[in-house]
């Protein structure tokens, strides 16, 4: 049965225990305030949830939309509502990160240490001339040096870019040079899968490239000691984060910013080849991480222990491991490796260890240890969980129930929440204490947020019908734009609807009987591997520029573990196809695009093929390509110049 199948077929229920829904933050009234005044709602979270070193009088300004600004005329300092406010609340004690790196060494932080930490490094960047407005880019592993950077980029009102530290040097360029950074945080390396793998030496890359632009605005590296594995230095450009530091002064007082001060840039794939900079501002942003962290995953920063697993690289670390959990001053697991080393049953343990009571992760992972098997996760005491969240990409009604059952005892609640880089925090969930559950679906908009599922001309499709999701209010967390080019912004997000206003999120789904929503996927060419998006067009320039390819089309193809797989099809030049065999040439392409990119772009399968099926007017079929990646007939090639051309393909493939 395919996944909507499932999906479509799926209408178990599951009501919040009475015990669970006595204790719960999130309650049904949100809900009733929220309708009842939109706006009102969100002033009244920003107030409660957020210190402001000067309150704001406005709440939203949309008079120039889809330019938002958000209780513009407040002031804050994110650190200090991540930081200072629980330490002088009484809270330094308290453990901020329970740290676990990969090969078993761990160490505690509490909310004084990392407030210690942070300030020192607030000194150093201010020595380094970094200030306000000026941009910071972060490549570094899953340490507790990554949060702490982060918050001081944000403390002295510089703007951060984190780059994930699986991306390849020619990725990272990329990125410092579209925001001009001034600065680089990096480490020697960091540990995965059993071995230290390097990150310094991808920085060296790419900042000698001549000619790049980052070569010209990079002053400073600031290197954390961690894989001590041997690095190349430029004296005067690079510095240890072990000597500059600690040596700095611990004073430092958190200057308000304006609410619409930008906080970060995160670059992220979308339907051309180059990824945008999505800008995200500060107290619209924090307002709703924070919000949606608490009610959503149900925090009691007295007693939980929380762990989103997600990467720092990816929004969900920055909304969910950063800013969300440690506003609310909650206590969390921070792990350096991946899941399965260095032996299979890694985050179970952590989970028994830490007494995990809230864990926030991807499907795919959820899908993998299904595959190993329940008796892994069943040799660890799991008892501690409360509740369990989802996240990245559609989560199949299998893969739900097995999360609960094994995980969450068969009593946590499931949160499936839906959101984006762009949406800057959650936006659809169940709330734990209130919603009844339904295995597959999101189900509703979070308290305070507008969505709707429409069709090709903005109507809503009703209750039983798919079509196109829309978010048609402003919320306080939205993307202020995409870095250095607003006219792809309005073009990209806006302007599919500009006569209703709506934003347009690049999701299809789908309402039932009842009006929950159930997600479908992308509907244009963004892939989802393993809830990381890549764009068709990203990897296919990457493949054209290996010497060896005429032309190249990638689709995303549904996979069992991953949800979605990057297929290729690639037309090799004719003195290359002499040369060397097709298995050949397939195995270095897909090493080509795991080292132009990074290793999760790296193509499952790469098909070696003749011709690409085109439209008469030149256009790649895709949704043809699709159909032969993931074994299905052949859907209408009427419109194609060459009818012909898919049996040859399908051939081939074959
Ligand atoms: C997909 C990740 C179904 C969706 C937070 C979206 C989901 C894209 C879900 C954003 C979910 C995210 N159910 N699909 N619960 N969450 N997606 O920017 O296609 O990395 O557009 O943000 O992931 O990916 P991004």
């Amino acid at each position: 049965m395919s996944q909507i199948d499932s999906l479509l077929h799926e209408d178990r229920h599951f009501a919040p225990a009475a015990s669970f829904r006595a204790q719960a933050v999130g309650t049904a009234e949100l809900y009733e305030r929220a309708a009842a005044d939109r706006e009102g709602f969100w002033a009244e979270q920003a107030r409660e949830l957020v210190h402001w070193h000067r309150p704001f009088t406005q709440v939203l300004d949309w008079t120039n939309p889809p330019f938002a600004e958000w209780f513009a005329d407040g002031e804050l300092n994110v650190a200090y509502n991540c930081l200072d406010r629980h330490v002088e609340a009484g809270n330094g004690a308290r453990v901020a990160l329970y740290w676990e790196g990969e090969p078993g060494d761990s160490r505690q932080v509490t909310y004084a240490e990392l407030t210690d930490e942070v300030k020192r490094l607030a000194n150093v960047l201010g020595d380094l001339g970094i200030g306000r407005g000026d941009r910071v880019a972060i490549y570094l592993p899953m340490i507790p040096e990554a949060v702490a950077a982060m918050l001081a980029v944000a403390r002295v009102g510089a703007i951060h870019s984190v780059v994930f530290g699986g991306f390849s040097a020619d990725s990272l360029r990329a990125r410092i040079d579209d925001a001009g950074a001034k600065l680089v945080i990096t480490a020697d390396g960091g540990w995965r899968k059993g071995k230290v793998s390097p990150l310094k030496p991808a920085v060296d890359q790419a900042l000698a490239d001549r000619g790049s632009g980052a070569q010209e605005t990079v002053e400073h590296v600031l290197v954390v000691k961690r894989g001590d594995n041997p690095v190349d230095w430029a004296e005067g450009r690079d510095i240890w984060w072990h000597e500059a530091v600690p040596a700095a002064s611990a004073d430092h007082e958190a200057q308000p910013f304006p609410a619409e001060n930008p906080l970060f840039i995160l670059y992220t794939s979308g339907t051309t080849g180059k990824p945008k900079g999505i800008l995200h501002t500060s107290g619209g942003y924090l307002t709703q991480a924070t919000f949606t962290n608490k009610v959503v995953h149900d925090i009691h920063p007295e007693t939980d222990v929380y762990w989103c697993t997600a990467d720092i690289g990816w929004i969900t670390g920055h909304s969910y491991v950063t800013y969300g959990p440690l506003s609310n001053g909650a206590s969390q697991v921070l792990y350096e490796g991946t899941p399965e080393s260095p032996e299979p049953g890694r985050w179970w343990a952590l989970v028994e260890k830490y007494k995990v009571s809230v864990l926030y992760t991807a499907p795919t992972a959820i899908r993998s240890f299904m595959k190993q098997g329940r008796q892994i996760p069943q040799q660890y005491d799991l008892s501690s969980i409360r509740v369990l969240g989802s996240v990245g990409e559609p989560i199949n009604p299998e893969a739900w129930i097995w999360y609960r059952e094994i995980i969450g005892a068969d009593e946590a609640p499931i949160v499936d929440t839906w959101w984006q880089t762009e949406t800057g925090a959650i936006m659809i969930s169940a709330l734990p204490g209130v919603t009844e559950t339904k295995p597959g679906s999101a189900q509703v908009p979070i308290p305070g947020v507008s969505i709707d599922v429409v069709d090709e001309s903005g109507a809503h499709v009703g209750n039983g019908n798919g079509g196109l999701l829309v978010i048609t209010e402003p919320w306080p967390s939205m993307l202020r734009g995409i870095w250095g080019d607003p006219e792809r912004f309005v073009e990209t997000y806006w302007e599919k609807f500009a006569d209703q206003g709506y934003y347009f999120a690049g999701d299809g789904a789908r309402l039932d009987e009842d009006g929950d929503i159930w997600l479908l996927g992308r509907v244009d060419d963004v892939m989802n591997v393993s809830g990381h998006r890549l764009s068709t067009a990203e990897i296919e320039s990457a493949l054209v520029a290996n010497e060896a390819v005429a032309e190249a089309a990638v689709v995303g193809a549904s996979d069992e573990t991953t949800g979605q797989a990057v297929v290729a099809f690639v037309i090799i030049k004719e003195n290359y196809l002499k040369q060397h065999s097709p298995d050949g040439l397939a195995g270095t392409l897909r090493g080509w695009v795991g080292e132009q990119i990074g290793p999760i772009a790296r193509p499952r399968d790469v098909y070696i093929v003749g011709e690409l099926p085109k439209t008469r007017s030149g256009k790649i079929m895709r949704r043809l390509l699709r159909d032969v990646a993931e074994g299905r007939e052949v859907g209408d090639t009427t419109t194609l110049a060459d009818t012909a051309v898919m049996s040859v393909i399908s051939a081939q493939v074959r």
